[in-house]
């Protein structure tokens, strides 16, 4: 099934809470079964991985998006398909993955800041919105939407994962 020179790299995008790594995760599981190399990489993990040097300033979080991107880079580079989920709301950073990597699919997780504010899983809106947090993306920090993504998915609603997890799944194959 893997054709060893087209490794893709699937770049999952969205503000926090909007659903990157359920979706990616799934999309991961499924695809699994389909190709031999292939692995799932999340932002916060990857914080994790390299020891968590990086804050959540704009500049920090512009030096860890750029690090997720060289690591696919990387990776992709030895012929494994990677499925990223980070926010990483970057034009510069999706740029650069569009100019290196051929089979680059970018996919936007959308979602009502409302909705986002209401799951609030991590706590940080609510704290942004108090005034008790800084640099929280699309409350007190400023984002790059994806105007050139490869496919936008709503995920106002926690539902119907199966189905928005096959779009991308269809994406991929038809690419
Ligand atoms: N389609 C869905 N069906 C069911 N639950 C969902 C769906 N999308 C998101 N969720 C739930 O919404 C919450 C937020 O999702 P998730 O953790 O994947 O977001 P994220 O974009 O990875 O956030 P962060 O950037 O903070 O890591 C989780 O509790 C998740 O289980
Ligand atoms: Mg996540």
């Amino acid at each position: 099934m893997i054709d060893r020179n087209k490794a893709k790299l699937i770049w999952i995008t969205g503000l926090s809470g909007s659903g990157k790594t359920t979706i990616g995760k799934e999309v991961y599981k499924k695809l699994n079964k389909l190709y031999e190399n292939i692995v799932f990489l999340d932002g916060d993990s990857f914080r994790e991985i390299l020891g968590n040097d990086l804050g959540h300033t704009p500049k920090d979080r512009l030096e860890n998006a750029r690090r997720i991107s060289r690591m696919c880079l990387f990776l992709v580079s030895q012929n494994i398909n990677v499925i990223c989920s980070t926010m990483s709301l970057y034009k510069e950073i999706h740029t650069l993955n569009r100019e290196k990597i051929t089979n680059y699919l970018e996919v936007f997780i959308e979602c009502d800041i409302d909705e986002l504010i209401r799951r609030d899983q991590k706590g940080l809106y609510t704290k942004a919105i108090a005034g008790k947090l800084d640099n929280i993306v699309g409350i007190n920090m400023d984002y790059d939407k994806p105007t050139l993504c490869d496919l936008t998915i709503d995920n106002s609603k926690q539902d119907m994962l199966a189905e928005k997890s096959n779009k991308i799944i269809n994406l991929i194959i038809d690419n």
